[in-house]
């Protein structure tokens, strides 16, 4: 008999050794660090059977709870051989009901040996079985809410970092890699649905090698991701081999769950997963459940990057159209903004300045001369040299800038690189002659920009001077005109780009991708 001590007690008379065999596993069935237990005192004892809490002492409180006649000799063996508990009681009584084996049917490996009266031996056995298969049950259970718990979890973070994020591609991207991850899967593509070709390309993709899916299209209906589309339900499929939707375009996969993603009633696109990490684990109907969840929220954060998209474009467009007409009331300004701006951003990238921060300097570069507007081109535009009356109104051009942009609230923070870019360093500038650190950086960037740009390129009243002659100029006046630590990095940024810029259009930013839903 496996497990069995030399120093035990005797058997008593009459007992007869039973087994009862218990269930394999028994999760949370720890081995004391004792491996015998005499078991002497027969005691009430709580009658439940705390779930996830058969150790030994829940077991000793059973057996104390239902070995109610002596003759009891209870062990409990491992499939090693190990014992962890054995009750002996003092010694029979006269008259006592002979020991019986008993079979209780389970599974082989730790059983249950002992020697009572039948019904009791039955009666332990059966309490000790349904406790384990409750144990068993309860951690299946607790397993299961515990991946609900850790996928709720998923959500809400998801939910929360998604609707934090305003730039379309990057909800797209953190969007399909968090869906990805959370479903156990190796690849994610999000299928996008063209309004102009009415069929689905690859928007995003994650875990896939791009040469794989570029160009990659499917029609209305066509495939596991174009029949989602047309029917605008769910689907999983596990058995991918045997899908008549199913066409393999791309790598072979195994198994696939996809849904669609469903704006205010219409379809912008299909999210699509496939292969487990777990090659064995199929997806599942809660996987579906999570997938759509997850569409769902995508769908939203994608409709509101959307919006923020064509709001942001909106703004781009106005900017331009703004700065076009700016440098189209003096003939000698053609292009003069976009320089400034282009300048000023290559130095905010130089300075590490914050992303926030280099676009909305690049805004007020754009716009530094919008004041021009509401200025005579007469003025403007005259040849020769102004008088001191016409002088007065071209310095008015900084503070009616911030007047014509200051009702819009989006760029409350352009307006001090348009208030300030005539101040000076020294304090001898205009409108309203701040001096150093006074005058925010926007502007004291600025500064430096449009007096170089100025200088390069001919004005009514004067001719263009060769770029090294105006960074000379420009070096001589740090700390007087110019702020004293941002001059060398000018004249560097401008070595660095070269001497001269003949086209600065190629070198302004790419515009924002067209947004296809
Ligand atoms: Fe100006």
């Amino acid at each position: 008999m496996p497990g069995r001590d030399d120093d035990r007690p005797r058997p008593v008379s009459g007992e007869t050794d039973t087994e009862v065999e218990l269930p394999r596993e028994s999760p949370g069935v720890a081995m004391p660090a004792s491996s015998r237990i005499r078991y002497r005192s027969i005691v009430s004892a709580p009658q439940a059977v705390v779930a996830g809490a058969l150790d030994v002492d829940t077991i000793a409180a059973l057996l104390d709870s239902h070995a109610q006649v002596g003759g009891v000799r209870l062990r409990i063996v491992f499939p090693d051989g190990r014992v962890f508990f054995e009750a002996y009681p003092p010694h029979p009584r006269e008259g006592e009901e002979h020991q019986v084996p008993v079979e209780i049917p389970g599974n082989a490996g730790t059983r249950l040996q002992g020697a009572l009266p039948a019904r009791d031996l039955e009666l332990v056995a059966h309490i000790i079985e349904n406790a384990v298969r409750q144990r068993t049950s309860s951690g299946v259970q607790l397993q299961a809410l515990d991946a609900e718990r850790k996928r709720l979890s998923l959500v809400f973070d998801f939910s929360e970092k998604v609707c934090q994020l305003a730039a379309f591609e990057e909800v797209v991207t953190r969007f399909l890699g968090d869906v990805t991850h959370m479903l156990d899967a190796r690849e994610g593509t999000f299928f996008a649905l063209d309004p102009r070709r009415k069929d689905l390309y690859v928007r995003c993709h994650h875990g896939l090698r791009p040469d794989v899916v570029r160009g990659f299209r499917l029609q209305i209906g066509e495939g596991i991701a174009g029949a989602v589309a047309r029917d605008g339900r769910p689907r999983i499929v596990n058995d991918v081999e045997h899908c008549p939707d199913y066409v393999a375009k791309t790598n072979p996969i195994r198994n696939i769950i996809a849904a669609p993603i469903i704006v205010r009633n219409r379809l912008i696109g299909v999210i699509n997963v496939n292969d487990r990490e777990d090659g064995d684990k199929p997806f599942s109907n809660r996987d579906l459940q999570l997938l759509v969840s997850l569409a769902r929220l995508g769908g939203v954060a994608l409709d509101n990057a959307r919006l923020y998209e064509e709001i942001r474009q909106l703004l781009v467009a106005t900017i331009e159209s703004l700065t076009t007409a700016i440098d189209a009331k003096d003939q000698f300004a053609l292009g003069h903004s976009r320089r400034v701006a282009y300048l000023a951003v290559v130095m905010a990238q130089r300075l590490r300045l914050e992303d926030q921060e280099r676009d909305m300097l690049r805004i007020a570069a754009l716009l530094h001369d919008i004041g021009n507007l509401a200025i005579s081109e007469s003025i403007l535009k005259k040849q020769g040299p102004l008088t001191d009356e016409e002088r007065a109104v071209i310095k008015e051009h900084p503070a009616l800038g911030a007047s014509i942009l200051s009702p819009v609230q989006q760029l409350s923070e352009v307006l001090p690189g348009i208030v300030d870019h005539h101040e000076r360093y020294d304090g001898r500038g205009y409108p309203r002659h701040l001096k150093g650190e006074e005058i925010l950086q926007q502007g004291r960037i600025i500064a430096l920009a449009d007096t170089f740009d100025a200088m390069t390129h001919d004005r009514s009243f004067r001719k263009a001077c060769a770029a090294q002659d105006a960074l000379s100029e420009i070096t001589s006046q740090a700390g007087t005109q110019f702020d004293p630590a941002l001059v060398p990095t000018f004249v560097d940024t401008y070595r660095e780009l070269g001497l001269e810029i003949t086209d600065v259009q190629d070198l302004l930013p790419p515009p924002p991708p067209e947004l296809d839903f």
